[in-house]
């Protein structure tokens, strides 16, 4: 089965994907700056605690990690999609099975959240320990992203 449209929105579509993930990317570390304001005013005591909880870092941290998380395995699809209408197929190599284990550990990580906030120590370290793995990731996905902006490029 082939999607009936026009060649230029089909090359157009190439670039919805590329251009999200690098505002998700931005995103995930503003996140990470949250988070780690989270985990310094759980730390504090006296007035420094009080200026942090000021911040109020853990709603915005959850806020953006809910976007973060949406918009993350909505682009991921998205990915797929735009690859299988241009290529009638998917490409079964680092970046998609990159993508796929990003997708899986945001699952993770926010499916920790009720747990954090009854303040197991656990989930708070498994959930450090994924989204760092999930930073990793991502700046490896982004370079290899570039790379394949760069192949429609020349293609086209
Ligand atoms: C790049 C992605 C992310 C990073 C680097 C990150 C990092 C962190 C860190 C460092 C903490 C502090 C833990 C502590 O108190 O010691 C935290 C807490 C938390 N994170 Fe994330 N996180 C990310 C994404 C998410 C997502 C996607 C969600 C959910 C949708 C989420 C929900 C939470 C919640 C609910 C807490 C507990 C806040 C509280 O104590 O009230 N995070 N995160
Ligand atoms: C950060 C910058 C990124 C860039 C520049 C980028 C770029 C691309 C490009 C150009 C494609 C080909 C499809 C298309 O033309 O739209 C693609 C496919 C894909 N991307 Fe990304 N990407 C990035 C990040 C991510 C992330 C973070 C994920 C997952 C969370 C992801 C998952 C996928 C998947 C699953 C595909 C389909 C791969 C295939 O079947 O060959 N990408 N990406």
């Amino acid at each position: 089965m082939s999607l009936e449209l026009s060649p230029s929105v089909k090359y157009l579509l190439n670039f919805f994907h590329p251009v999200i993930m690098w505002v998700l990317l931005a995103l995930s570390l503003y996140a990470a700056y949250l988070g780690l304001q989270v985990q310094r005013t759980r730390n504090s005591q006296g007035e420094e605690k009080k200026e942090l909880i000021k911040g109020r870092y853990n709603i915005k941290h959850y806020q953006i990690g809910s976007i973060l998380l949406a918009l993350m395995v909505a682009g991921a699809i998205g990915g797929m999609a735009v690859t299988y209408i241009n290529n009638g197929k998917l490409f079964v190599g680092p970046h998609l099975l990159a993508g796929l284990g990003m997708t899986a550990l945001i699952a993770f990580s926010a499916a920790l959240s009720p747990y954090m906030q009854k303040g197991a120590n656990w989930a708070r370290v498994s959930h450090i320990v994924l989204n760092f793995t999930l930073l990793g990731l991502f700046v490896w996905q982004a370079i290899s992203g570039v790379e394949i902006v760069q192949r429609i490029l020349t293609k086209a």
